[in-house]
């Protein structure tokens, strides 16, 4: 095996002078692997359209969805080839005609769901939200889509009180890490799995942590906390749904944010979300019936919109404060994206993969 070339800033970091004409984009051109299908290429830079802005990226995230998408099992795929990206946060070096609010030098962050990979990306002035100059930007990038989920799970969707129990699945990963960090903040007890390995990362968030291939998991619980769980948020999905269910206390929650864990092949798109969904109507009317002894089940989704603008600061305020730490697992320039999907896809790493157009391979 060849060793990785080196990496180091580019020349003059990421162009937010708004002079550069050149583009560098990473582009996904089908299902399979990282090392196949994820190319970049060099393009025009894009203009700013009527209402919009253009944006040097300082940063942008590489997440699950991107592995989703690779593997066509996410639940609104795009047609390849494309350009992904979930998050990202930079600076705005052009403003289109009827833009208020936003000029040239400020910085942002946005969360298109396609198409941040990119040294310039365009975008809609109205989805954008603003980021302190003191956060580092892969902070800031980490807090976007991972971030925003982790705080509306757990203040808009189940609005647990101080001394309450919780489980966290997947705690080691880029959501988990943040909703433990925020669940300790907020008084409560985290129960968390992750893999074995990971589970002293884990501790030092906060949590007991415990193994999410333990076939007595659920009995593992039961021992941690005998009257139950309040909260389950579970990325699982499948029958992991239902283990989550028969964890929760009488007036428990079960919040499902994800089913593509749950052992699916790739390009089974729609099919691994059919359960959750149906779950999610049935305990929806046996509660109402009042079959569910208080328990309830939702399914969360993440979108832009006053409320992640107002979230997404509060995590600002919090990270600046030094509550929330989130892991970097690793900074790419844009032509190492296929090794950070790959990493993602291994789950060899801790924290989040992050996309920095101002690092480049040495020649
Ligand atoms: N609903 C939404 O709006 C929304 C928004 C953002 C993300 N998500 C979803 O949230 C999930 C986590 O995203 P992320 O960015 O945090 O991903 P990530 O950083 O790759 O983390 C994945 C986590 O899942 C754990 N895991 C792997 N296999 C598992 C299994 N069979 N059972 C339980 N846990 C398992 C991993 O643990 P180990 O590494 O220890 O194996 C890791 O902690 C993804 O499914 C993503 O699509 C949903």
């Amino acid at each position: 095996m060849s060793a990785a070339p080196a990496e180091r800033p580019a020349a003059g970091g990421p162009d937010t002078s708004g002079t550069a004409t050149a583009n560098i984009l990473v582009r996904m051109t089908g299902s399979g692997t990282p090392e196949e299908h994820i190319q970049t290429e060099a393009g025009p830079r894009p203009a700013a359209a009527k209402g919009g802005v253009v944006v040097a990226v300082e940063a942008a995230g590489v997440s699950f969805a991107e592995v989703q998408m690779l593997q066509h099992l996410h639940p609104f795929p795009p047609r390849f080839p494309f350009v992904p990206g979930y998050d990202l946060v930079g600076r705005i070096v052009e403003v289109g005609p009827g833009v208020t609010g936003w000029k040239t030098g400020d910085r942002i962050a946005a969360m298109p769901r396609t198409g941040s990979w990119q040294r310039f990306v365009a975008l809609p002035a109205k989805d954008l939200t603003e980021v302190p100059e003191e956060l580092d930007a892969d902070v800031a990038v980490a807090l976007v889509a991972n971030g925003v989920t982790a705080y509306q799970m757990l203040h808009r969707l189940t609005r647990l009180r101080p001394g309450q129990t919780v489980l966290v699945h997947g705690a080691s990963g880029g959501v988990g890490a943040l909703l433990t960090q925020l669940a300790v903040h907020h008084g409560l007890r985290v129960v968390a799995t992750a893999s074995a390995a990971k589970h002293d990362a884990v501790r030092q968030l906060g949590a007991e942590p415990l193994d999410y291939r333990a076939p007595d998991l659920a009995a593992q619980v039961r021992a941690l906390v005998p009257g139950g769980v309040d909260a389950v948020f579970d990325h699982i999905g499948g029958r992991g749904l239902d283990v989550g269910w028969s964890m929760l206390s009488r007036s428990g929650t079960l919040v499902s944010f994800d089913s593509s864990v749950a052992g699916y092949r790739p390009g089974q798109w729609f099919r691994p979300h059919v359960p959750a969904l149906r779950r999610t109507v049935v305990r929806f009317f046996a509660r109402h019936l009042g079959l569910t002894g208080g328990r309830r089940m939702s399914m969360y989704y993440v979108k832009p919109g006053a409320d992640f603008s107002a979230d997404y600061a509060e995590l600002c305020r919090l990270a600046a404060a030094g509550v929330l730490t989130p892991r970097i697992a690793g900074r790419h320039p844009l032509e190492h994206t296929a090794r950070a999907v790959r990493a993602l896809l291994d789950g060899t790493s801790i924290g989040k993969h992050v996309l920095t157009p101002g690092l480049t391979t040495a020649p």
